[in-house]
């Protein structure tokens, strides 16, 4: 569609009101400070900070690896099936705020197995949360359970394997953690057993690492989106099978800021992916810990990168066609769209 440009001082309006998919929320990654010491206080536990405001200052991080360990701390204070209905239905409630109207949710199973929680709780609290986004809030969700990439083959597997009961509560499984020294291709046989199950693959690849594995993720794995994918832009011949085979990268600008992956906003290549054909969308990663959700993003990127109302189409547009949702709801979302695209003045 081709959109008509407008003025400037209208373009945060459209970015925060037009309808959107969410591809790429890890949903621990959502527990904003005050409810990790909500659910910390009704669980009985101490946080090894005293307060909200102590809590916060400590999220500058210098690497990927430097999050992860802060980010791990916090899902701590997740226990029972009640604890992961109100992370989710308090990022959900959010979302269709910054008017995501469909969301495919990350979650990792083994950080809380590890902390003596049944994979099964974890699975159930948040599956509760999407059903009431459904019929509460008209936005459709979708989990997708993320092996850890610095454990084991082995460990994903037992993950897999204690999933299976819950298989209609999931859409597919990615692959998360620390990137660089964990190459997509340890899990090759565990995402083929997952291929065969029914479900969906993606994988985190090219966040920090090199391209090489983002072919990887696409050769060994056979995933259908990159998480991240940021990378790929060092490599023109993974860019032009990117293009060709329309392999969506799900791109994070804020997370990829707070984490030093690109020093400013103004250097991101998001509008460069873009302008190659590339289906990028835009997503908020770990909200909590990064700034902002998905509007946050939207808008702090467009006005460093000075993108049009143009690109707003497309990445909205690409939110929907990289979604796992059925061809048929895929077009209703893309018409609903267009005809916000039609009318907004
Ligand atoms: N888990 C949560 N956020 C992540 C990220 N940005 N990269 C890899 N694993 C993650
Ligand atoms: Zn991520």
């Amino acid at each position: 569609m081709n959109i008509p440009p407008i003025a400037p001082d209208r373009l945060p309006e459209l970015l925060r009101c037009m309808p959107k998919a969410e591809l790429h929320i890890h949903i621990e990654g959502s527990l904003e400070p005050e409810l990790m010491f909500a659910l910390a206080k009704r669980n009985g536990l101490v946080l090894p900070y005293p307060d909200v405001a102590t809590l916060k200052q400590a999220y500058v991080f210098d690497s990927l690896q430097d999050f992860l360990n802060i980010y791990h701390a916090g899902t701590q204070v997740l226990r029972c099936e009640q604890d992961f209905y109100d992370m989710a239905w308090a990022y959900l409630q959010r979302a269709a705020a910054d008017q995501v109207v469909h969301a495919e949710i990350f979650f990792d199973t083994q950080t809380h197995t590890g902390h003596g929680v049944e994979e099964s709780v974890v699975i159930q609290g948040l599956h509760r949360a999407c059903v009431d986004a459904q019929s509460q809030l008209g936005l459709s969700a979708s989990l997708i359970l993320c092996f850890l990439r610095h454990l084991s083959e082995a460990e994903a597997f037992d993950a897999l394997e204690q999933a299976v009961p819950h298989l209609d509560k999931l859409v597919g499984v990615g692959l998360a953690s620390s990137e660089v020294g964990h190459p997509p291709e340890k899990f090759a046989r565990v995402f083929a057993k997952a291929r065969s199950l029914g479900l969906r693959l993606v994988a985190h690849a090219g966040e920090e690492g090199p391209p090489a594995y983002i072919w990887s993720a696409l050769d060994a794995l056979k995933v259908e989106r990159i998480d991240h994918g940021v990378q790929a832009l060092k490599d023109p011949a993974l860019m032009a099978r990117l293009v060709r085979q329309g392999v969506a990268l799900t791109v994070c600008p804020l997370s990829n800021l707070k984490l030093r992956v690109f020093n400013k906003l103004a250097e991101h290549n998001l509008g460069q992916m873009l302008d190659a054909g590339i289906v990028a969308t835009v997503n908020s990663d770990d909200p909590a810990y990064f700034g902002g959700y998905i509007n946050a993003n939207f808008t702090q990127t467009f006005a460093a990168l000075g993108l049009s109302a143009q690109h707003a189409y497309q990445l909205a547009h690409n939110s929907f066609e990289a979604s796992f949702m059925d061809a048929s709801v895929k077009q209703a979302y893309q018409d609903r769209l267009n005809g916000f695209f039609e009318t907004f003045e």
